[in-house]
C-alpha cells in the first residue's frame, strides 16, 4: 500500500517568529484551498518559535517538528533541548542526524541512535537522516556508507509509526546540485531493502538535497521516494506550495 507522502520543510536557523508566522498562515490558506487528499505537510522551525507556531500549524492541519534533540529527559545540559520539551511545545516530529549535526557538530551514529530512542520515549516521530559525502560517492562507497549509518543509527523498534528515513547526500544539501534520478532510485531501493531485511515495512523514505519546485515532481515519482525534506526552498512560501502540489 502506498503511504501518504510527507513534505517536510527544514527551516534551519532562519527567520524570527513574525516571518515564520506569516509563512505558516500562508501555508494554512493554501492547504485549505487544496482541500483533502493533500500530502502530509511538516515544518521544522527553530526551537524558539515552536510553541508560538504550534496552534497555527495545528489549525492548518500541518505537523510541527524540531531540528534536533538531546538524548536525556532533563539535567545539566546547557543549551540542549529534550524530546519531552519538544513534545510539550507541540511537536510531532524531530529531525535527527542531519548532516549539519553529523559534520557540523561531530555527531556520530551512537549519539544519533540515542536521540532517536529519546524521540520515541517522548512520543515523537524521528526523521533519521543518512547520506554520503561527495568523496564517498566518487569512490563508489555511497551504498556502503549509508548502510553503515543505518546499521548504527536506527535502533531496534523502528516502525512506520515512529520513524521516517531521509536520504540526503551531503554534497547536494544547499548546493543546488541534486542527485541523478538513477542514483536516487538505486539508494532508495537499497534503503527499502535494508528496512525490509530488518523486518519493518511502511517506513517512509524521503529524499533531501536541493529539492525545488522544478525537480520535486520528478524526484517524487521515483519508486520508494515517499516525500522530500526541503531546506532552502521551504523558506519561500510559493516554492514550497509548488513542492506540495508536486506530490500529487
Ligand atoms: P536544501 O537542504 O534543500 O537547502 O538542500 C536540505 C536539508 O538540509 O534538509
Amino acid at each position: 500500500m502506498a503511504s501518504r507522502k510527507l513534505i517536510a520543510g527544514n527551516w534551519k536557523m532562519n527567520g524570527l517568529t513574525g516571518d515564520s508566522r506569516e509563512r505558516v498562515v500562508a501555508m494554512a490558506d493554501f492547504l485549505r484551498r487544496q482541500g483533502g487528499g493533500a500530502p502530509e505537510v511538516l515544518v521544522c522551525p527553530p526551537f524558539t518559535q515552536l510553541a508560538a507556531l504550534a496552534p497555527l500549524a495545528a489549525a492548518a492541519g500541518m505537523a510541527l517538528g524540531a531540528q534536533d534533540c538531546h538524548p536525556e529527559i532533563s539535567g545539566a545540559f546547557t543549551g540542549d533541548m529534550s524530546a519531552e520539551m519538544l513534545k510539550d511545545a507541540g511537536c510531532a516530529y524531530v529531525i535527527i542526524g542531519h548532516s549539519e549535526r553529523r559534520w557540523g557538530h561531530g555527531e556520530g551514529d551512537t549519539l544519533i541512535a540515542a536521540k532517536v530512542k529519546a524521540a520515541w520515549r517522548a512520543g515523537l516521530k524521528a526523521i533519521i537522516c543518512v547520506g554520503e559525502r561527495e568523496a564517498d560517492r566518487d569512490s563508489g562507497q555511497a551504498l556502503t556508507v549509508v548502510e553503515s549509518q543505518m546499521i548504527a543509527s536506527i535502533p531496534q523498534g523502528a516502525n512506520a509509526e515512529n520513524t521516517v528515513l531521509a536520504y540526503e547526500p551531503v554534497w547536494a544539501i544547499g548546493t543546488g546540485k541534486t542527485a541523478k534520478s538513477n542514483d536516487i532510485s538505486e539508494m532508495h531501493d537499497f534503503i527499502h531493502a535494508y528496512l525490509s531485511k530488518m523486518g519493518v515495512s511502511g517506513i517512509r523514505i524521503l529524499y533531501g538535497g536541493s529539492v525545488k519546485a522544478d525537480n520535486a515532481n520528478e524526484i517524487m515519482n521515483i519508486k520508494h521516494v515517499d516525500g522530500v525534506l526541503v531546506g532552502g526552498a521551504s523558506l519561500k512560501v510559493e516554492e514550497f506550495q509548488k513542492i506540495v502540489t508536486a506530490a500529487d
